[in-house]
């Protein structure tokens, strides 16, 4: 390991090692995998760190059952906990990854008092709450990942209806990481082209509808949840905050009023720098998308009022 800022994941199965090896072929610190099975996060981390020797970046993986090699991280990414299998919803997780988000984050934050929290455990914006409680830190320093992952999804479909490049969709889906997610169509655009402009509402309706449906999709296909996806989508917000990008990305955040919503954790775009969540971003939704975004945030609450946290 070399001196350089430290960033931690818990969690190393499938998000966990897919987070932890973009990390590292993006060079800039050394990664800590934790998880509790034995040998899991060692195995993974060798095997990461020799690809490096392929790929071209260092090998400053390090894995562990424990937490003492992960004191003083800058960023902890929470990925502990149980996947979906096929016929269950996220929200089925709720009692299971609830102990494990509570135990891991109790056990994070007494060697990391200052670290940024990202969790990605599922049901993701009850578990928000879980790490805000039992950490004690202030929201900008706790907030989960989802919306960019719902956000690449949604995207992928327009690239393929539109026949562009992915790069050239400018897209966001905001709300609770569920079936009632909110793909904001108002503020999507190809090559800086509104959607509308381009694709027929029927056409638009059901890639809306595959979106919010796409980790059941992807579930009934592999008998598990997606991990390539979500793993670069957790290291994105790793990057902007470890270097200070600023972006402005969809991530789940604790709102206080901004949109109506007061007291909940759900989707919005945040600008993500070195102090965690540096604001929230407050989009001009449409009638349809407000109601929407209600919507979403009373699922999301139903689950939140399950929580013994
Ligand atoms: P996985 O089963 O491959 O990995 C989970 C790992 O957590 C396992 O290796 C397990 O040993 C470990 N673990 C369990 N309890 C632990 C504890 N107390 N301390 C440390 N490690 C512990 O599951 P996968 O596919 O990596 O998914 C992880 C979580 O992320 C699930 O809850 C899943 O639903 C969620 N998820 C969330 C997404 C999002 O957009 N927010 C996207 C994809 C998955
Ligand atoms: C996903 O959306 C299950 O949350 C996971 O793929």
């Amino acid at each position: 390991m070399s001196n350089r800022r430290k960033v931690t994941v818990v969690g190393a199965g499938n998000v966990g090692a897919t987070c932890a090896q973009v990390l590292a072929t993006r060079d800039y610190a050394d990664v800590v995998l934790v998880d509790i099975k034995e040998g899991l996060p060692q195995g993974k981390a060798l095997d990461i760190n020799q690809m490096g020797a392929v790929l071209g970046y260092e090998p400053n993986v390090s894995g562990s059952n424990g937490y003492e090699e992960s004191a003083g991280s800058a960023v902890v990414v929470v990925t502990a906990g149980l996947p979906r299998s096929p016929g269950m919803s996220r929200d089925d997780l709720v009692s299971t990854n609830e102990k494990i988000v509570g135990s891991v984050t109790e056990q994070v934050v007494a060697q990391s008092p200052d670290a940024i929290l990202i969790v990605v455990s599922n049901p993701l914006d009850a578990m928000c709450h879980v790490a805000k409680s039992v950490s004690g830190l202030p929201k900008e320093r706790v907030f989960g990942m989802a919306g960019i992952l719902d956000t690449a999804r949604f995207s992928t479909f327009i690239a393929w209806e539109t026949g562009s490049s992915v790069k050239d969709v400018q897209a966001t889906v905001l709300g609770g990481h569920g079936d009632q997610m909110v793909p904001v169509v108002s503020a999507t655009t190809v090559g800086g082209v509104p959607l509308r402009k381009l694709v027929p509402e029927e056409r638009i309706r059901s890639m809306v509808e595959r979106t919010a449906k796409g980790g059941g999709e992807i579930v009934n296909l592999l008998g598990t949840s997606a991990w390539y996806a979500p793993g670069a989508a957790a290291a994105q917000m790793v990057d902007s905050i470890m270097l200070d990008e600023k972006r402005v990305l969809p991530c789940t955040a604790y709102l206080e009023g901004e949109y109506g919503i007061d007291g909940l954790y759900i989707g919005v775009p945040v600008k993500l720098g070195s102090a965690g969540i540096e604001q929230i971003v407050e989009l001009d939704l449409t009638d349809d998308e407000r109601n929407a975004l209600k919507a979403s945030s009373e699922a999301v609450r139903e689950v939140v009022g399950v929580l013994t946290t």
